[in-house]
Order: structure tokens, then sequence, then C-alpha cells
């Protein structure tokens, strides 16, 4: 699953094309709960409930067929071989570089959890995980998930075509472990506590002031504890404005300015940067076209 090993420098020369990573699809009918949500199913809404394109019940099957679906939904043909169960591994690296230490607590957050896959798993080692998300749609999936352990979805075949799944969690995960709850990352609840590990998974490009969320990460994180951040560094100005990008521009001095560096200057003074991964995440868009794409994780220790 891992493509190569440690890469934390910025100058490395790209192997791999980072494809369409355009999450913000044009949003479709929006849809709401249900009280009978536990029948695991999703009632239409005619009017949007917001903006924002994660509560669209597109992004939502998507996101679905993305963290439960595996290669047997996201890829029908002999395609990539690997890039599926991108939240599973993101909380495996979590797991693998996490030191359990009786002075670090058993808890996780993972912030931008999404529909709640690497909450889940985070919750094989964890003995709390907090899942926060700023699309009420992703939290409510989350808490379907977690009271009924599965969930139909749609996935896109063709136009208005498409087809029924169903996202389950594994069975032998404990999912009272994990909790959601709606949140933005750049302003966190200042009683969330201190984590052994905080997670954040293609979160920091999608975020008004990345800066301001990597500022707050040293009072979330216990000495001793690691932060794990994932990105394809797609910054945008629809959701970032261009003054708060972490790179990916050139400055007044003429010089090149990369996502890393910037991270590294940031969290240089409360953590030190232990290792460099690319991981890449395959999305189904419909059933012949996808999204190939490779994220950059770097892990960072509190010091
Ligand atoms: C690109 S998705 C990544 C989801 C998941 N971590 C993954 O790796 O698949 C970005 C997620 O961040 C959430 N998000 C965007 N802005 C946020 C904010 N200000 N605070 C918290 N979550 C946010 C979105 O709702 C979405 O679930």
């Amino acid at each position: 699953m891992l493509s190569s090993n440690s890469n934390c420098d910025s100058s490395f020369s790209w192997k791999h094309a980072v494809c369409a990573a355009a999450f913000a699809g044009g949003a479709v009918a929006v849809y709401k709960f249900s009280k009978d949500r536990l029948k695991n199913r999703l009632q239409p809404k005619t009017k949007g409930e917001t903006d924002n394109p994660y509560e669209s019940v597109a992004l939502l099957n998507q996101y679905l067929a993305f963290n439960y679906g595996g290669p047997s939904v996201n890829c029908l043909f002999d395609g990539p071989k690997d890039g599926f169960d991108f939240p599973k591994a993101t909380a495996d690296i979590c797991v693998k570089y996490f030191n359990r230490d009786a002075s670090i607590p058993s808890r996780a957050l993972d912030i931008g959890c999404a529909v709640g896959r690497a909450s889940f798993e985070l919750a094989r080692e964890f003995q709390e995980v907090i899942g926060i998300d700023y699309s009420h749609g992703f939290v409510k999936t989350c808490d379907v998930l977690k009271q009924a352990g599965s969930m139909e979805y749609e996935a896109p075949v063709e136009g208005d075509l498409t087809e029924k799944h169903t996202a389950v969690v594994p069975s032998d995960i404990d999912r009272t472990r994990c909790h959601f709850q709606t949140g933005d990352a750049c302003n966190l609840p200042l009683n969330l506590g201190k984590f052994g590990c905080v997670l954040a998974a293609n979160l920091i490009c999608r975020l008004p002031s990345p800066t301001d969320f990597l500022l707050r990460l040293g009072n979330l994180v216990e000495t001793g504890g690691i932060c794990v951040i994932t990105s394809p560094y797609t910054f945008m100005d629809t959701f970032t404005p261009k003054n708060k990008w972490l790179g990916g521009y050139v400055d007044k001095n003429g010089q090149e300015v990369r996502a890393i560096d910037t991270m590294k200057r940031v969290l240089s003074p409360q953590f030190d940067l232990v290792d460099c991964i690319d991981l890449p995440f395959l999305i189904r868009e419909t059933a012949r076209k996808h999204q190939w794409t490779v994220a950059h994780v770097s892990i960072w220790k509190r010091k």
C-alpha cells in the first residue's frame, strides 16, 4: 500500500502525478437524516442544508464507497493495484508510530473524519476516539454506523444510475469507543483534552486557515504523542484564500514555497518530524471514472 519510504524533502522529484483531486464536485440534492435513521436510510431533502459540498448526497455516497467499499466497489476493472482502504491505511500508520507509554493517553482525535472509517479503525488501538467533522451529514452518518454497524449507500454508475452497496464497520471493532461530533478544525472546542494521536487526513487543503489549525496541534497532543497529517496539497482558493496557502506559490523573493516546508517551520517549535510516506488513494467517481491521488503523509512527534 505504501508506495515509497521516507520522503520529507520538498525537493523530491515527483514520481506520481496527482490526479484530479477536486473533491468539490457539483452539489446535487442534499439529504437529511430521518428520525428512523437506524433503518440506515437517508431521506431526500429538496432544499440545500448548506452550500458545503460535503453536505451533498453525491459526496456522501462517494465517501461511503471510498471508506468502506474496498477494491470490489471502487474499481471494477484491472486498474490500480493500490489506493484502496485509504482511511484504514492512515489509521494503521497512526498505530504503527504511536508510542504505547503509560504517560501518553490512549486517546485519538480524527479531525475531518468524514464518514468514520479511520476513526473506527483507530478504535482497534485507542480506548477512546473522537471524530470531528464540519459536515453535519457526515457526522450523522458516523453515528448511524456507530449504532447499527452498517448502512446502505448508492455508488454512482453512469448519469443518474447507481448501484446499492452496504458500508459495514468490521465486526471486531468496538464501536462504543468512538464518539463523533460536528466541529471546525480552525476553531476546535477548548475542552477536548490531550491526545496520544491526532490524525488530520486530507484536511489541511480544505481549510480557510490551515496555519491556525497547525498552531492548535501543540495543545492537543501530549508530549511523546504523535500527529499524522496527510495531504495531496491541492490548495484551491474555493477553500483557502491564496494568502493562507501553505505552499504551491512563488513568494515575493521569487522562491517556490512548498507546503511541507511551511509545515516544518510552523510545527518545529513543538514537534519533531519523524517520517514522511507517499500514500495513494483511489476514489470512484462513476463506474468508469476515478481519481487516483498520492497523499503526502507526515508523522510528527510532540516534544
Ligand atoms: C477531503 S475530505 C477527507 C476526509 C477523510 N479524512 C479522508 O481522508 O478520507 C475533507 C474532510 O474534511 C472535512 N472538513 C472540511 N472543512 C473542515 C473544517 N473546517 N473542520 C472540520 N472538518 C472539515 C470535510 O467535511 C471532509 O469530511
